[in-house]
């Protein structure tokens, strides 16, 4: 990888107030907290009020930032956000960002790369910085996931929650963050996890949901198990680094038995991995921000640390980055 010119300065987050429970699912579908908790490793999720959607989260998320590194964004000349749960087909999120903070014609756009958009965020910002045309990035990860989750359907409404987590990257020669990055996908699982758009039909075959998301949830943890290893193998191989040298390891919080089975095969303890899971569910693309978050404020993650993000679903598609981490310690 080209020598990077970017790092990550800054983070925030956001998750809404209301608590989603394994009770409160226990009334709502033929579930149970000793399958929830065995099979997943949540505990609760955190979901909208109906008349707050992915936008409002963003928003926060940027503001918290603002707020706990007394950073401004007046300067920011380019909005990523990943999502795949918009507040609309369009405009997009970043649009909403930027006419919320005002920021002067800039460019904004939304990409989807569902799990593993966080990470593409981030491996396109250190792209556009390091190649010289662009200074100051805000990416965010933000998703109302309980918008499209059929609570009717005990196998995907226990899973999801609803967050959003922003960080900055900005031009910096001297101190970079960015060490390398793997990227892959696999259109052909598509079929495995989708929610259904404009067309019905995908490979030939007919789609459920209507609108809601669908998921053959044992083929994508199989397929995630047998691929982010691999990836993370190759990711090590071009930075130059074992296995021990890695501080952290933050993949995609999915379900917390499959980080714990992808750790496990690629000899990564648990106590060196960063996860949102438990009290925050699938959060899709904001789960990376939000388990780094969670990180700084259990004081384990600080400045100058190693730290690999691996994001991986839908499309299906991963994005893994070696990161030395950039944001100051408060
Ligand atoms: N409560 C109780 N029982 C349940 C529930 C539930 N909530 N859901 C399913 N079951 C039952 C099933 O009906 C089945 O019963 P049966 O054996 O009588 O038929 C049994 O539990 C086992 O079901 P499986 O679906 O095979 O359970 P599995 O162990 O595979 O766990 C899970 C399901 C948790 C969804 C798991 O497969 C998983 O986490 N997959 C990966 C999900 C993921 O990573 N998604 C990608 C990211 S998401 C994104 O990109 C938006």
């Amino acid at each position: 990888m080209t020598r990077s010119k970017a790092r990550i300065t800054a983070i925030g987050s956001y998750v809404p107030e209301r608590v989603l429970s394994n009770a409160d699912l226990e009334n709502m579908v033929d579930t149970n907290n000793e399958w929830i908790v065995q099979r997943t490793g949540m505990k609760e999720r955190r979901i909208t009020d109906e008349g707050e959607f992915t936008s409002d989260l963003c928003i926060n998320a940027v503001e918290n930032l603002i707020q706990k590194y007394n950073k401004t964004v007046e300067d920011v000349d380019l909005i990523l956000v990943s999502t795949s749960t918009a507040d609309f087909a369009f405009p997009s999120v970043a649009c909403q960002v930027q006419e919320k903070f005002k920021l002067k014609s800039i460019g904004a756009l939304d990409l989807n790369a569902t799990c593993a958009g966080f990470t593409y965020g981030l491996h396109v910002a250190n792209g556009l910085i390091t190649s010289g045309l662009h200074k100051k990035i805000l990416v965010i990860g933000g998703e109302a996931l309980s918008k499209v989750t059929d609570y009717t359907d005990r196998s995907t409404c226990v899973l999801f929650g609803d967050g959003a987590g922003a960080v900055l990257v900005e031009y910096d020669e001297q101190d970079p963050s960015f060490i390398s990055s793997v990227l892959g996908t696999n259109g052909e699982g598509g079929i495995h996890l989708y929610r259904s758009g404009l067309s019905k039909e995908m490979n030939g075959l007919k789609l459920l949901g209507n609108g809601n998301m669908v998921q053959n949830g044992r083929e994508v943890y199989k397929w995630a198990v047998r691929m982010v290893p691999i990836g993370l193998q190759t990711l090590l191989e071009e930075a130059n680094l074992r296995t021990e040298d890695i501080d952290w390891f933050v993949p995609h919080s999915a379900n917390l038995r499959m980080i714990e089975s992808i750790c496990e095969k690629s000899h990564i303890s648990m106590d060196n991995t960063l996860y949102s899971v438990e009290s925050m569910g699938n959060t899709s693309s904001a789960s990376i921000p939000l388990a780094l978050d969670l990180g700084i404020k259990e004081k384990k993650l600080h400045y100058g640390d190693t730290v690999v993000l691996y994001g991986f679903g839908g499309g299906l598609t991963y994005t893994g980055l070696v990161v030395k981490w950039g944001v100051p310690d408060r």
